[in-house]
């Protein structure tokens, strides 16, 4: 949630700036703005609005500067308004800062400040921020920044300057995402590493309570003591390329394109990599296993433990939202293996699960996306899906990497408890591996998915049935179709529909029913008949040859695959199926209203 940016070099930092915005606009972006320093002041625009909304501002009121900070926001305290965009500038206009995050006790902070009559500007939770480092300000910005972070309660990721520093940008960052980025031309500091790409892949991580001081040819890290820290550089292995549309409409259908290459390198990476960190796991240990995650992370967790528990045939095998596990006081202990799900490691609840499994003395494995992101550091193991930066807020190659990799982890998990051979095992691993040409076939069926979803932009409610597997699947489909298409959207067990459900079926309602389970077939068929003699059309989609279909049943056939990792065949159809819907809705697809891919608050 919200994007932040900062640039000192001898370059002009305002369309850096700006450039860099675009590549976080993912982040949030509900209002935008930026901020350079302009001879003993700043200079600053800030709008409502999209990122293109500032642009039309700064054609307007152009601004110029060797050094900047910009914010791209999602507003959780202050509605989107121009005074609530950031940067926010203390009364006193000497110091300026960008926040990614939340400050609990801005409240408290607020009214000992206004007690001390400083006027505020807007009802952010973030102004506080400047106003307190200028109240503490001595003259010495890193004192300030530190003196600052030790009254803060809360999560933040800042960039900070002074108008007596003309050359010096401050970050720092605590329970949320930074990077700093180094370049033959100047410093940068951001949200993400898409953001400075175009300028340099070589970052440095920036861990909680750690401070970078960045000038146009230097950087330096402290501790919270003001102790000197030595970083490691690393090199960032993508290219440019995969942060940009590449011809596509969308970054989402470029995504669902990349698919079979994602599987692909997902499937190489972790049997190159992972089969001996997972030998080292004594998994016969455990008598638990708990997936835990947010969103569709957590969708890829309920499709797996289906197949934990029909290879691993583990005791227990539970999926749980991680912003549920962290408040539920779980009964875990060291017997307990957590599995962490997630694209960006950043999400919020996801950290907390995994930081309460840890205090309880249970073992943490994530599957993470996002290299140097807090989760894949602070978990015991982690396994990284090879999906590359998906910049959709709706995610689709990452989803498919998380269950590919899952998919592997079980197998590999089976063969370590002796529940199934070697034989067995490489079955299972070359019906993985045929996965990515699958892939492929279901895109060739593009055309047809584009051509039945154009007429479905009409509903207001959209329901997903599926028995087993194919339940666990449909909770997918329908988050997908909900958050980019706006249609209501909801996905039912099969055999719940009778308990439920079918009360708002009626003449003309969808239903998408999913079928890869061959011995549930006549099961979901017969639910489908159900609620097609109560006048519903519905959408299967599986393999299912003996389907006869007719101006009620609309099919689009999977390649035959086997039943656990058919999750990954259905889901590209359903990603196809929304992202059409929404396509036709002329929705921005990209960034749906009210949603932020990285949700890195509570
Ligand atoms: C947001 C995104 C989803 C994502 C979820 C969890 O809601 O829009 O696409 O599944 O966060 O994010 P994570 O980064 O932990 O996978």
């Amino acid at each position: 949630m919200c994007g932040i940016i900062g640039y000192v070099g001898n370059k002009d930092a305002v369309p850096i700036i700006v450039d860099g915005l675009k590549k976080l606009e993912y982040r949030g972006y509900d209002s935008a703005g930026i901020a350079v320093y302009k001879q003993n002041s700043f200079d600053v625009v800030k709008q409502k609005g999209r990122l293109a909304a500032l642009e039309a501002r700064l054609a307007e009121r152009p601004l110029s500067g060797r050094m900047g900070i910009g914010h791209t926001r999602w507003a959780t305290h202050g509605e989107p308004s121009d005074v609530n965009s950031h940067p926010h500038v203390g009364s006193k206009n000497k110091i300026a800062v960008v926040h990614n995050g939340i400050i609990e006790n801005y409240k408290h902070l607020k009214e000992r400040l206004e007690h001390w009559g400083i006027p505020f500007a807007s009802q952010t939770d973030s102004e506080v921020i400047a106003q307190l480092a200028e109240h503490y300000y001595n003259g010495d910005l890193l004192d300030t920044v530190i003196h600052v972070s030790t009254v803060l309660e809360g999560s933040y990721a800042l960039g900070v300057m002074c108008v007596d520093d003309p050359d010096i940008l401050i970050a720092i960052k605590k329970d949320n995402p930074l990077i700093i980025g180094v370049s033959d031309h100047g410093n940068f500091i951001a949200s993400d590493v898409p953001a400075v790409l175009k300028h340099t892949n070589k970052v440095y991580y920036l861990n909680d309570k750690e401070i970078a001081v960045l000038r146009n040819n230097s950087v330096e890290f402290f501790n919270i003591d003001k102790e000197p820290l030595e970083k490691p550089l690393e090199t960032i292995t993508w290219n440019l390329d995969s942060a940009e549309k590449g011809g596509y409409p969308h970054f989402m259908l470029k995504e669902i394109m990349e698919q079979p290459k994602i599987l692909r390198e997902t499937i190489n990476s972790a049997v190159n990599n992972y089969k001996s960190v997972i030998d080292t796991l004594d998994v016969a240990k455990f008598n638990k296993i708990v997936i835990t995650a947010c969103g569709s992370a957590y969708n890829a967790g309920v499709v797996a433990k289906y197949v934990f528990e029909r290879l691993c045939r583990f005791p227990s095998v539970e999926t749980e939202l991680a912003s549920e596990f962290r408040y539920r006081d779980a009964v875990i202990n060291e017997k307990t293996l957590v599995v962490l799900v997630s694209q960006s490691g950043e999400t919020a609840d996801t950290i907390a699960a995994m930081r309460e499994a840890k205090s309880k003395g249970a073992v943490t494995l994530s599957i993470v996306n996002v290299v140097g992101s807090t989760i894949a550091k602070e978990a015991d193991f982690c396994l990284l899906t090879a999906a590359g930066p998906e910049i959709a807020v709706a995610t689709t190659k990452a989803f498919s990497a998380q269950l590919v990799l899952l998919y592997i982890l079980a197998v590999w998990f089976a063969v370590k408890l002796g529940k199934i051979t070697q034989k067995v095992e490489q079955e299972l691993m070359s019906q993985i591996a045929a996965l990515p040409e699958k892939a492929e076939d279901i895109l060739k069926q593009i055309d047809s998915i584009q051509k039945y979803a154009s007429t479905c932009v009409g509903y207001k409610s959209i329901f997903f049935i599926g028995r087993n597997i194919d339940y666990a699947i449909a909770l997918e489909g329908s988050l997908k179709l909900k958050e980019i298409s706006y249609i209501h959207s909801e996905a039912y067990a099969g055999g719940e529909l009778k308990h439920g459900t079918i009360s708002l079926v009626e003449e003309d309602t969808l239903v998408v029913a999913i079928s890869n389970c061959a011995t549930l077939y006549g099961k979901i068929m017969s639910n489908a008949e159900q609620v097609i003699s109560r006048g519903a059309k519905v959408l299967l989609i599986g393999n299912c040859p003996a389907a006869k279909p007719d101006d009620k049943l609309f099919c689009i056939a999977l390649p035959e695959s086997s039943e656990l990792f058919s999750p990954s065949l259905s889901v590209i159809v359903l990603q196809l199926f929304s992202y059409y819907v929404a396509a036709n809705k002329g929705l921005d697809i990209d960034k749906p209203r009210n949603l932020a891919k990285s949700v890195t608050v509570e």
